[in-house]
This record gives C-alpha cells, structure tokens and sequence, in this order.
C-alpha cells in the first residue's frame, strides 16, 4: 500500500504581504557580531544609507530613520507636526486609513473620515469638496494610505494633491507608503507629498523593526512651530546620522543598518528604481491574469476592479465563505505557500472573513515564485472542488513572457 504523498516539503513559500521574502544576502548581512557603534564602518554605513533611501522616494527632502513597526511610524510622522486639538482629514475607511486615524484620535487630534468603501480608491473630488468647506483651514494636514494592504486599492497621489492644490488650501499632505514603497512608484517631490511614512519589512526586503519618515521643507517649518515634540518621536536627530551616537536617539538598529545597506544596494544600485517597479508591476498583472481566468467560471473575484486603482505589492481577493480559508489552509498543508488572510473585509454577507484571501507581490519576487504560488493556488481550487475558470497559468505566464 502506498501513502499518500506530502507535496508542502521542499523550502516554503510566503506570499502574504509583509513581512515580504527576504534576500539571502540580506540575512548574511545581518548574521554578524555587534559592531563598533562609536567609530568607524558602522557610522560611515548609516551616512550611506540617508541617499539612497531619498533616491527610492525620489525626494531632496530629509529621512528619519527609527526603531520600530509602521505603528511607530504613524505615531512619529503625527508628532513632529501636529498638535492635541489640531484637525486631520483622513479619507478612506479600509483597514489602515482607519489604524491612522485611531493613532491620531489617541494622540488628540480631531480627525474627519471620508468613507470610500472597501472596494473603491479614494476619489480626489471629495478631498477636494472637504478641503473647499474648510474655509477657516482648520485641516491641518490630510492623512492618505497609499496602498491600503487590506483592500489593496492604491491612492492616486498626484491626483490628491491636484485637488490639494484646486481647493487653495495649505493642510499637509501625509501618506502611509508601508505597503508599497519600493513596489508602487512614489514620487516624493514631483506629487507634492509633505511628510511619506514606511517600514522595512516590506518593498524594503528588510526583516520588521525600521520604520522611517520621509519629510519636506515645508514639514520642517511645521515642526518649528510645535509647542513640543515627544525625544522618540522627534525627527530632527533621526535625519542626521550622528544624532544616533551625539544625541538622543539611544543605541542604532545595528544589523538592520547592514541588512538595509545591501538591500538597497540591490534596489538602486544593482537592479535600478525604475527596473524595481517595472518588474511590481509585471508581475501584479500576471497574478492579475490569473485571477481573471479563475474568475470566468467560479466566484473567485478581485476585490478592487479598476486595474488603476490596484496596487503593484498585493492582491486581495474575495471567494466567498469557507473558501478563503479552505484555500490558505490547503496550500499550507499541500503546497508548502501561505498566502495573506482577509484583513478587516469581513461584511454582514460573509461575516468571519473566510471568504478573502491576498497574495503579497512585493520585494524580493520573480517570475518562478509568482507562478509557482499561482500554480499552487490553482491545485488547491483544483482540490477544493471550488469552482474556477481554466487557462489562468497560460495567461499568468503570457504576462511573464512578454512583458511590457
Ligand atoms: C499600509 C500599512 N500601514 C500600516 C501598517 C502597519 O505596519 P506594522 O504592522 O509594521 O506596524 C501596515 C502593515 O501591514 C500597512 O500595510
């Protein structure tokens, strides 16, 4: 008698969508004794660090690095610029538009929502309107998700601060990059943003644990009229790489400083911005191709419709209860891939999130990994008896073979 095989041995594949896969050569940069954090190669290292991350902004502007979660980075981007009382327009109402907006509300600021759904991007014309009715400028700054990780709807910056920019008004422009940058093109300067936010663990190839606030001149003169900014949270020592041995910054993240100098080494200096995010942006539609194909003949169906507004990082899908879960729980036990779960989606229709999965395409991906979760999604639906279309590998691998 022969058993069945176990086909998930072999290396395991994490297609959730952050902490992102990441590269070998980051975690042998990492593996390595406590440095010098005085003198030497560990401050020259920080010093290098400061333009090539303005370089995957694309902005002249300053970065603050800090330990921390994208948590931190809300709270930090917050402090330096906002004080208790002080009015915040947030729109969308996914996941983390709504964990921004709570980090505000707990920090003392009145925060105004604009609920697009959880299936739709933010529509510039009602930032706009909110802006318009604001005729005492009592907004001080607007808080955009740019890729929210849960519905994967991706902002249309440069048409947020058009509209910015229509309604004559001088609120701060702050966008939560933690899903996307690296992934999505962020254009810092060109777009007008004030104050950028984002973490390691994502487009950053970098395990969890940095965090960092990217910042405009006209961000600086916010900070200046602070009454005051908490020592933590203060950007001003951040952005100056001595500040972590001169000032009050307490000790660096050592190893993520050799882990990040490598990552970014690949990203700007190896492989290229632009290649990085043409790359994002094959592969989100190759994942895409498949998905349509599933969705011919089943209930498989992505979750935000308009290619536009879809992020380059992640997917998120719906296909109705229990399948969603069915489906990750197979491809962990089966497959060896475990795909993201449905974040904050649940509706009265499908009330335990069951009904969602996402797959995370962001970093350190390619084609053999994208089509090989795909391939393997597509035996577990195989398995599952769900009900999907056919030809979604041919035209995921059509996307890969000819790629624009
Ligand atoms: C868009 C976005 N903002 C904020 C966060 C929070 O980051 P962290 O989990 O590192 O605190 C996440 C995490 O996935 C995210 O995707």
């Amino acid at each position: 008698m022969t058993n069945s095989p176990n086909l998930s041995h072999g290396r395991h594949t994490l297609a959730i969508p952050g902490p992102s896969v990441m590269p070998e050569r980051v975690l042998q940069a990492m593996h390595r004794p406590a440095p010098n954090i005085y003198t030497g190669e560990l401050i020259d290292l920080t010093y290098s660090l400061v333009p090539d991350l303005k370089a995957v902004a694309k902005t002249q502007g300053h970065v603050a690095m800090y330990i921390g979660n994208g948590h931190a980075a809300w709270e930090a981007s917050l402090a330096n610029v906002l004080e208790v009382g002080d009015k915040v327009l947030v729109p969308g109402a996914a996941q983390f538009s709504l964990g921004w907006a709570e980090t505000a509300r707990r920090r003392g600021l009145l925060v105004d929502q604009l609920d697009f759904g959880r299936r739709n991007a933010i529509d510039p014309q009602a930032v706009e309107d909110a802006l318009r009715a604001d005729s005492t400028h009592d907004i001080k700054a607007v808080l955009v998700v740019q890729t929210d990780t849960a519905s994967s709807a991706k902002s249309d910056l440069a048409a947020i601060r058009a509209a910015m920019d229509a309604a004559g008004h001088p609120a701060l422009l702050c966008v939560d990059s933690i899903a996307c940058l690296g992934c999505d093109d962020m254009q810092m300067d060109a777009w007008g943003v004030d104050v950028m936010v984002t973490g390691s663990q994502k487009g950053l190839m970098v395990p969890p644990g940095m965090c960092f606030v990217f910042f405009n001149d006209k961000a600086v003169a916010a900070r200046q009229k602070m009454s005051r900014v908490s020592s933590y949270w203060d950007w001003h020592p951040r952005a100056n790489p001595e500040g972590y041995y001169q000032m009050s910054c307490g000790t660096a993240p050592t190893h993520h400083f050799y882990g990040l100098r490598v990552a970014l080494d690949m990203i700007v200096h190896e492989e290229g911005m632009d290649n990085v995010l043409a790359r994002h942006a094959t592969l989100a539609r190759a994942v895409w191709a498949a998905c349509d194909a599933w969705g011919q003949g089943g209930p498989l169906e992505m979750n935000i419709s308009d290619p536009a507004a879809r992020s380059h990082a992640v997917t998120a899908l719906r296909i109705g209860a229990p399948h969603g879960t069915d489906l990750r729980n197979w491809l962990i036990a089966n497959a060896g891939v475990t795909l993201g779960i449905g974040l904050g989606m649940a509706t009265e229709d499908d009330a335990y999130s069951d009904g969602f999965f996402r797959i995370g395409h962001m970093g350190h991906i390619n084609t053999h990994m994208m089509l090989g979760t795909l391939g393997a999604i597509d035996a577990g639906l195989k398995a599952l008896r769900i009900p999907h279309g056919d030809g979604a590998l041919a035209a995921a691998a059509q996307v890969c073979a000819a790629p624009s």
